[in-house]
């Protein structure tokens, strides 16, 4: 392979000015990270922590093996809702690596509103045991919640994908050979009592670990008699009487270690083989995408200058350089990992997407996953280019993509706007991660264009009543869309409402794919299998 190289002149005032601005952007993202990253409030935490157990950030580092990292994903899921009442939604997910294993870890965080379930920590719990089963990972529940948040349980409890779904989830996993891990450390009640049971094993801290399908004040009202928690369903009863749990553990530590040592007895897993290169640094420096990555979506950006600075090498081999210049398509290695890259580099027309199909053929065929770098503004429109097909061509790509059977990843480096979302693998395409830098954007249309549409319905509305908008009602109409447009579409907007698996720095970008692809090996590729093409 080829090493890039840049056309960008990185000592430029202008590059520099660029820089400083997205550091800016990234700071205050980091911000609201950090600040997050907190979880609950100072009294909650001090009240858990005076109970003697691990907050559960703690936990996870104290469960994954020294010196691994842990991709935590969608930390900023609810943010701006509730008034910032559920920090991550309440709940950790994650991969890290046990023992060696790629493993996907749901934490409770009990700081936040007792660890309850709101409607972004259902959706945020089902997706992590999504992302197990698409990749065959384990998971290791750390129990510790109060249930569903009580107040919302119209949009928390009996829809499809809501708290009863964890369970058919766990039961699914199981029959696909999963091991599946709980470690009671708090309360479990009511639903929440079959997360332990529907485990391979339950480990349950002693003086702190409850289950029971009704608590103790349900039981009162119910039956009237008085019984305390520990009684009802702690550790003691659970490992001794009712079988329930598997092991007694001392502490948070305790039930740590016996979950870490659980994982030294599972079978070993024959993995998708891959051609591994040695891992290489890109020749660019990666900090350089401060400088790069789009701030005004409307500046174009070469594609190639992201891809170079987030490949081993910064080498690249282009495939079909000369045609359909709007798309740029190519094999590279990332950390050693081979992928297909394809990245947006101007609009949709017909040979871009028919480029982008072709390409998705070829790694689907030699088994290399594919990641996608999004910055589309959507689809090239006008007579002409309906005339020449673009719907069926538009289709070819969304079936290629559709039914690739290797490992999908989408990265959002800029825009993700309308058709070009699905087009470039957007969440309803399955990526197995979808990640957004921040300054990317995403909307089914641009701001601009939407009031646009908009203001045009509503004048030959008027028109047919042989009515008139005035100047000012149509500029009130074009910024309320606008304003609208600008919060919906910002990466916090989406992350919050887990429409991605978070937001990254892209200097990460790197590490944060092979992580991907080394826990996609868990899963052995299937074998390609299409649909219809039309021609
Ligand atoms: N729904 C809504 N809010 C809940 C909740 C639930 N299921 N469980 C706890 N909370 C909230 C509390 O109202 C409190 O909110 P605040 O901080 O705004 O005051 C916060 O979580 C902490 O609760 P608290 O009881 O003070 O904490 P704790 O650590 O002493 O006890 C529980 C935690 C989970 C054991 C206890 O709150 C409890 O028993 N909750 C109800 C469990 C239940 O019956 N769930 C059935 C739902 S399926």
């Amino acid at each position: 392979m080829y090493k890039l190289e840049t056309k960008i002149n990185v000592d430029s005032e202008e590059f520099k000015i660029h820089k400083e601005a997205y550091l800016q952007l990234l700071n205050q993202y980091k911000e609201v990270l950090r600040e997050v990253k907190n979880g609950g409030s100072q009294n909650a935490r001090k009240k858990h922590k005076e109970r003697g157990k691990l907050l559960a950030r703690e936990r996870v580092d104290l469960l994954i093996d020294p010196n691994t990292p842990f991709l935590e994903l969608s930390p900023l899921a609810a943010y701006g809702m509730y008034e910032n009442q559920f920090p991550s939604a309440g709940i950790i997910t994650g991969i890290g690596v046990i023992h060696g294993r790629e493993t996907m870890i749901v934490a409770n965080d009990s700081t936040v509103k007792g660890g309850s379930y709101s409607r972004e920590t259902i959706k945020k719990h089902v997706r992590a045991q999504e992302i197990a089963m698409e990749n065959h990972l384990p998971c290791v529940y750390m129990v510790d919640s109060g249930g569903v948040f009580l107040p919302q349980q119209s949009e928390v409890f009996p829809d499809k994908y809501h708290f009863g779904r964890f369970f058919y989830n766990q039961a699914r996993l199981s029959a696909e050979g999963i091991p599946q891990i709980s470690i009671v450390m708090g309360s479990c009640t009511a639903g929440g009592a079959y997360m332990p049971a529907m485990s391979d094993e339950n480990i349950i801290v002693k003086n702190q670990g409850t289950i029971f399908i009704g608590g103790p004040p349900l039981v009162k009202a119910a039956t009237g008699d008085t019984v305390s928690a520990e009684e009802l369903g702690g550790a003691d009863m659970h490992t001794s009487i009712s079988g329930v749990s598997d092991y007694l553990a001392e502490n948070d530590h305790h039930a740590i270690q016996i979950c870490r040592n659980i994982f030294e007895t599972f079978a070993v897993k024959e993995k998708q083989l891959i051609g591994l290169s040695p891992i290489e640094e890109p020749a660019y420096d990666p900090e350089e995408l401060y400088g790069i990555a789009p701030i005004d979506l409307k500046k174009p950006v070469d594609s190639r200058e992201i891809i170079m600075r987030i490949v081993d090498g910064s080498r690249f081999h282009e495939f079909k350089a000369r045609y359909a210049p709007t798309i740029v398509t190519g094999f590279a290695n990332i950390m050693g990992y081979p992928v297909g890259i394809i990245a947006n580099n101007g609009v949709f027309f017909s040979e871009t997407a028919l480029k982008a199909a072709h390409f998705i053929e070829l790694c689907n065929a030699r088994k290399t996953p594919l990641l996608f770098l999004q910055n589309i503004t959507g689809f090239i429109v006008g007579k002409e280019y309906e005339r020449g097909g673009i719907a069926s061509d538009g289709a070819k790509l969304i079936q290629a993509i559709a039914n690739a059977n290797v490992p999908k990843f989408t990265v959002i480096f800029g825009g993700s706007f309308g058709a070009g979302n699905y087009a470039m693998s957007g969440r309803a395409y399955e990526p197995r991660l979808l990640l957004m830098w921040p300054n990317s954007k995403i909307s089914v249309m641009g701001g601009e264009q939407a009031a646009g549409v908009l203001v045009q319905v509503k004048q030959e509305q008027l028109a047919a009543l042989g009515q008139t908008m005035s100047a000012e009602e149509e500029e009130k109409l074009r910024s309320g869309i606008l304003k609208t447009y600008e919060t919906e579409g910002s990466a916090y907007f989406s992350t919050s409402r887990l429409w991605d698996d978070g937001i990254i720095d892209p200097v990460d970008t790197r590490k944060v794919i092979a992580m991907g692809i080394a826990a996609s090996l868990n899963k052995k590729f299937p074998e390609p299998k299409y649909g219809i093409f039309r021609m």
